[in-house]
């Protein structure tokens, strides 16, 4: 027996079991379609007199992956998801779960409302729903809390954190864990429990098992799940609804489950949240000016890499190729460095096996102070010290020692990608690939491809990055390439507020209450002043003999703030050397605290440049701060760097610490209005007509002009701005 078409399928199997599979590629998701599906299947098992039980999978060893995200913001149709699994909990003949490949969100929910759940133990369960600004709203924050307790259930649905099948055994949240056919095993077992009391078997009739300390549980993990929420407030309802299953029954926590839900959905976050995700998946399908693009690039092979440089990029990036299961050559030329280098290494390998409960990959890599040894690996990654001539001379080495057709990337964080490339023989083996530190740990990776990078390797690059686990986004070739670009005048801006009268700490409790986890005078201590004095100094933009007076803030014809290099010049480098912005206890301390001697020292530098101190809210520091980095965002975009919004959001959220509830920059402007943002530009250019980076990009004006599109429309408008430049 057979029913095709709806996206259910139902199979009489074993003579007496009704097998309900959901169909719906790639995940099974839980479309209207889905939901009717399982509705008339469930009703027909039950109907069915010869039926003794019932099984619900997912065709090709996938249970559920939860809602159709795309049908979200659409008017829903199909019955909903509630009733139908209390119409499951309620059914007089035994359900059972098989889960295989995920349950995740209403996957998950789904399979709580069965009475039985069997997981095959590769599979992995969670309700990620709060990464989307949302809470499990088909009964999972009152189910879960009654099956397992409070406190693991608000560790899963504050964080949306998946488990695999072992831990998901032992909280209780499935009854058995097979290493065979996880449908085979259901069937068996939901014959052998057909006929018995359902009775202790559904959820939503147990009582929540309440820690004798409830006040102060949920006191305690609202407080950290507040602070970590950065101003998320998808977190903070998921924690409330859990309190209402410990505290309410039922029907009046579903009640509470639902009003929280409504309040979530129709927020700003939620939107936010939801385009992060599929900016994500949107960056994969790369594409380059010259029409090269993602689904015609066949990328190369790479079964061996090399790294050349072993500081601190070059061990991280060493250990995220060796975690993806290739053979690393590692070649430091400094002795010293190379040991240090080896004992890192293997330290941050163990530690992350550790984690994952696997088998440290250290024999994966060999060490060499020799550059030969790298003749036969398929992939090179330069992380030597960012000096151009150094790196066009290992460029050169390298074309000469490789094998033909070994692609070069380069780490390079502000370097002339295309020039390097030009150095060498073959340009179109080149690309920059961008790492964050720590290089092992940090999710983003920009790829950066010139006019003559070859569309293979680009693609080999993007796939490589993917198998590192990490989100890559190809970009153009320019100064500081998409992030670092957008940050000069993020910086700057913050810079000439504390002329201007604010302090580091009003500065970073702005942008930390925006949703930064660090403002960012104390990000610049943490990554060292001395960076950018090293970059300025090479631009000729800092000068030994500082004049005082306004003719001392003019550098190359606009407005510049000399504070990072005096601090550099007294040594104060941030936290290696103890002090920065902050001060800490010693070097090397991470705990920041108010520095009188740099207030002092500003009141001193003000008197000394005829600055005026006045005072300056929250709302200044964010609008100048943020929209100066939007508006070179959209210079981006003018220029073709980025091949849309969605590149330079990702780029933001995962590379830079911009608050996923909020976006990223471009998505955030769309929120705050363009034609806002525009006018906010506009009226401290006038203010600050000596800062070139207020001045409103013409993409803005003609976005605004055009009545603001939506963002997923900007790239028309991009498009033709472009074809008129
Ligand atoms: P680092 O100073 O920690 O390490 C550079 C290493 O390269 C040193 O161990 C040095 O001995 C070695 N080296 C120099 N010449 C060599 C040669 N010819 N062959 C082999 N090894 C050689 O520098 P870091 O911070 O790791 O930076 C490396 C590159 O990564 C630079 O281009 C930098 O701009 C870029 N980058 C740095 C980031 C950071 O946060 N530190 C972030 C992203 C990119």
């Amino acid at each position: 027996m057979c029913d095709k078409g709806s996206m259910a399928q139902y199979t009489r199997v074993s003579g007496f079991v009704g097998l309900i599979t959901l169909q719906n590629p790639p995940v099974n998701a839980l479309s209207a379609a889905v939901r009717q599906g399982i509705v008339d299947m469930v009703e027909r098992a039950l109907s069915d007199p010869i039926v003794k039980s019932v099984v619900i999978c997912g065709q090709n060893g996938n249970f559920c992956g939860g809602a159709d995200i795309k049908e979200f913001g659409t008017n829903m149709s199909g019955p909903p998801l509630v009733p139908m699994i209390d119409a499951i909990e309620a059914a007089n003949k035994p359900v059972v779960a098989a889960i295989e490949g995920s349950a995740l969100g209403g996957g998950l929910e789904l399979a709580l409302g069965c009475h039985y759940r069997i997981a095959h133990s590769k599979a992995r369960l969670g309700l990620p729903e709060v990464t989307l600004g949302l809470l499990p709203a088909a009964g999972g924050t009152q189910r879960l809390p009654r099956l397992v307790g409070v406190p693991a259930a608000l560790n899963l649905i504050t964080t949306g954190r998946h488990v695999t099948a072992a831990q998901a055994l032992q909280l209780g949240i499935v009854d058995q864990v097979t290493d065979h056919n996880a449908v085979d095993v259901a069937v068996t077992f939901s014959l052998s429990v057909a006929g018995q009391s359902l009775d202790a078997r559904r959820i939503s009739t147990y009582l929540c098992p309440l820690p004798s300390d409830f006040d102060a549980l949920f006191e305690g993990v609202m407080q950290k799940v507040r602070q970590s929420a950065r101003g998320a407030i998808a977190p903070v309802a998921c924690v409330q609804a859990v309190r209402a299953a410990a505290t309410l029954p039922y029907t009046k926590g579903m009640e509470r489950e639902q009003e929280l839900m409504a309040t979530l959905f129709t927020s700003g976050q939620a939107r936010a949240q939801q385009y992060c995700f599929f900016a994500q998946r949107a960056v994969g399908r790369w594409r380059m000016p010259s029409g090269a693009r993602w689904e015609t690039s066949k990328p190369r092979p790479v079964h061996k890499a090399a790294v050349i440089g072993l500081g601190t990029m070059g061990r991280g990036i060493t250990v995220a190729l060796a975690q993806t299961g290739l053979s690393v050559v590692a070649v430091e030329t400094q002795e010293k460095q190379l040991m240090e280098a080896k004992q890192a290494v293997s330290g941050m390998l163990e530690r992350g096996a550790k984690r994952h409960g696997v088998v440290p990959t250290l024999d994966r890599i060999s060490y060499s102070q020799n550059i030969q040894a790298i003749a036969e690996v398929d992939l090179v990654i330069e992380a030597v010290f960012e000096d151009m001539a150094l790196k066009t001379e290992v460029f050169q080495q390298l074309s000469a020692v490789c094998k033909p057709g070994t692609l070069l990337c380069t780490n390079t964080s502000a370097l002339d990608v295309d020039k390097l490339a030009s150095e060498t023989p073959n340009p179109e083996l080149v690309v920059g690939m961008h790492f964050f530190a720590p290089a092992h740990v940090m999710k983003l990776l920009e790829v950066v491809y010139g006019p003559r990078s070859s569309p293979q390797a680009v693609a080999t690059a993007m796939q490589l990055g993917k198998k590192m686990g990490k989100v890559s986004v190809a970009v153009g070739n320019c100064r500081g390439f998409v992030g670092n670009r957008m940050l000069m005048p993020y910086l700057q801006q913050a810079f000439f507020l504390l002329e201007e009268g604010a302090t580091p700490e009003l500065v970073d409790q702005a942008l930390e209450e925006f949703g930064f986890p660090m403002g960012v005078f104390r990000m610049s201590d943490l990554s060292g002043l001395d960076i950018g004095w090293r970059v300025r100094k090479r631009d000729e933009l800092v000068e030994p003999d500082m004049a005082s007076g306004k003719s001392a803030r003019i550098r190359q014809g606009s407005r510049y703030s000399p504070l990072g290099d005096l601090l550099c010049e007294q040594g104060r480098f941030g936290q290696k050397t103890g002090r920065g912005w902050y001060q800490y206890d010693k070097p090397g301390s991470r705990v920041a605290r108010s520095d009188p001697w740099l207030h002092s020292f500003l009141v001193e530098y003000r008197a000394r440049h005829g600055l005026v101190p006045r005072s300056i809210d929250h709302q200044e520091v964010l609008e100048r701060c943020l929209y100066a980095l939007i508006n070179e965002g959209f210079r981006i975009l003018e220029d073709g760097i980025a091949a849309g919004p969605e590149d330079i959001d990702v780029i933001y959220v995962f590379g830079y610490g911009w608050p996923r509830h909020r976006g990223g920059p471009m998505f955030y402007a769309g929120m705050v209005g363009l034609a806002k943002v525009l006018e906010r530009l506009e009226h401290y250019q006038q203010a600050h007509p000596d800062v070139p980076y207020l001045q409103p990009c013409s993409l803005l004006r003609r976005l605004v002009a055009g009545g603001s599109p939506p963002i997923h429309r900007w790239r028309e408008v991009i498009k033709k701005h472009q074809s008129q430049l």
